[in-house]
């Protein structure tokens, strides 16, 4: 039965903790979907783990719909949430309730999450008045992080901690259904998840979040540029794959694939036939 935003909130109310993965292909999508992940998320950091880009701002809503519709193509359990790009809200607030339509009627979506910045209460209020179910983001905002003076931890002394609790308030009232804290002291992610009747999902935001994300290409080791001290990597799978291709070249090199094993056949007689 596909998950929908009620069951997740319900996870809150019944202490369960939430697990949520990022996909942005049909093969992974399935794979994490079959696994019993409550949330796939496909996130704007396509942009850095598949795109080689640097920057999650270099994605725009073409790219991210081709992405969000291979992942809704695979997944038939998990509530599927396209991350809105910088470009589809920020860039232009005044067309966000449109291109967030885009990733439910063009991508099949579930909801959409958008990250926190200075219009954030006004273009979420837009988006869940047009009827569409918005995941919050706040704490270390990748899209505007040079806003936060880079890639830091958020809420460390009174005020910024005091921000992150009156934003997360603000985005539960407007009827966010639940909001991702990136990179947030463990204990003020705690007093902002004690606050809220909201799930609280965390990145880099310790243990007492409602539920967990993280960037599935981190926890597989297919991402190699860099690994922040909040990743948990459960196996490399680079190594694996490196192993086998090198295996493949091996064969090829030595004549050793394909066999026939891997060949088709043609008819005797029919090969006769052929005159060259
Ligand atoms: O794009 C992404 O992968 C994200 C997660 C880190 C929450 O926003």
């Amino acid at each position: 039965m596909k998950l929908t935003v009620r069951d997740i909130i319900c996870k809150k109310q019944n202490a369960e903790k939430i697990t949520m993965l990022t996909a942005y292909d049909y093969p992974l999508a399935s794979i994490i979907d079959r696994a019993g992940i409550d949330i796939i998320l496909v996130g704007d950091s396509v942009a850095n783990v598949v795109l080689g880009l640097d920057s999650t701002t270099q994605v725009g809503m073409q790219e991210m719909l081709h992405h969000a519709k291979a992942v809704t193509r695979a997944v038939k359990h998990a509530l599927v949430v396209g991350d809105m790009p910088y470009e589809s809200y920020q860039v232009n607030p005044e067309k966000s309730a449109m291109n967030a339509r885009s990733f439910i009627e063009e991508a099949h979506c579930d909801a959409v999450k958008l990250e926190w910045f200075d219009r954030c209460l006004e273009v979420t209020e837009r988006i869940i008045k047009s009827g569409i179910a918005v995941m919050g983001h706040i704490g270390l905002t990748p899209q505007t992080a040079d806003k936060l003076g880079g890639f830091k931890v958020q809420g460390k002394d009174v005020e910024s901690a005091k921000r992150l609790i009156e934003q997360a308030i603000a985005l539960e009232r407007l009827g966010c259904f639940s909001i991702v804290l990136e990179c947030v002291p463990d204990l003020v992610a705690q007093l902002i998840t004690q606050r809220l009747k909201i799930p609280t999902i965390g990145i880099g935001a310790g243990p007492w979040c409602d539920g967990q994300v993280l960037v599935t290409y981190d926890l597989l080791g297919l991402f190699e540029r860099f690994r922040p001290k909040f990743v948990k990597q459960y196996t490399n799978i680079s190594v694996k794959i490196k192993e086998a291709i090198e295996e493949y070249k091996k064969e090829v090199k030595e004549g050793l694939f394909p066999t026939r094993e891997h060949s088709f056949s043609i008819d005797k007689k029919e090969l006769d036939k052929i005159i060259l």
